[in-house]
């Protein structure tokens, strides 16, 4: 009876200790989140995110991007909590896009003849680990889907032809 008794509230300890440990570590330590670059080429009307420098020095001098501010932070490797932020072009219409949806990444794929370009970084989904709204938009004239963490630039972007189609993750403050 004594034993049983220990042993419960043994158990409810170490559920205790986990519940503990969990809040603490499922999250990435922000310190490990690097910025995510930004850059539009007026030429296409496409912007571009990348986490590479090379890669995004290499669309500055070739492709006719120019670079902007940083759009956000996020994460190069999976971290506890984040999923892909899966990166996707558009020939056709000359349109980077991003999701974390592998079903949207399917679909685009499946019927806009998206090319699979991998994954940039990894994103929350929700804000439990204090990531911010990141929200899309897309501008079906220019055929530009628009990603920025500033309310602002969202008001601004929707004077502009764009229209606000969710928030596509959770990231950190530049
Ligand atoms: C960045 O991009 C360059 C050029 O494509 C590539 O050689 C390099 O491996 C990339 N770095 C990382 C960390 O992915």
């Amino acid at each position: 009876m004594r034993f049983t008794v220990a042993l419960t509230g043994m158990k409810a300890i170490l559920a205790f200790a986990c519940v503990i440990v969990r809040t603490v570590q499922t999250c990435g330590n922000p310190v490990d989140a690097v910025p995510l670059f930004r850059a539009f080429n007026p030429a296409t009307g496409d912007h571009f995110y990348i986490t590479n420098a090379t890669e995004m020095g290499n669309a500055v001098a070739s492709e006719r991007y120019t670079r902007e501010q940083d759009a956000a932070r996020i994460f190069e490797t999976e971290e506890l909590s984040t999923v892909p932020f899966y990166r996707l072009f558009n020939p056709v219409i000359e349109d980077h896009f991003y999701t974390v949806s592998e079903e949207e990444r399917d679909g685009a794929i499946a019927s806009s003849e998206c090319n699979d370009e991998g994954v940039p970084g990894y994103v929350y989904v929700d804000e439990g680990c204090g990531g911010e709204p990141f929200f899309r938009l897309f501008n079906q004239e220019a055929g530009d889907h628009f990603y920025t963490m500033s309310e602002g630039e969202v008001e601004f972007a929707e004077t502009g032809g764009y229209v606000f189609e969710k928030i596509a993750a959770f990231t950190l403050e530049v």
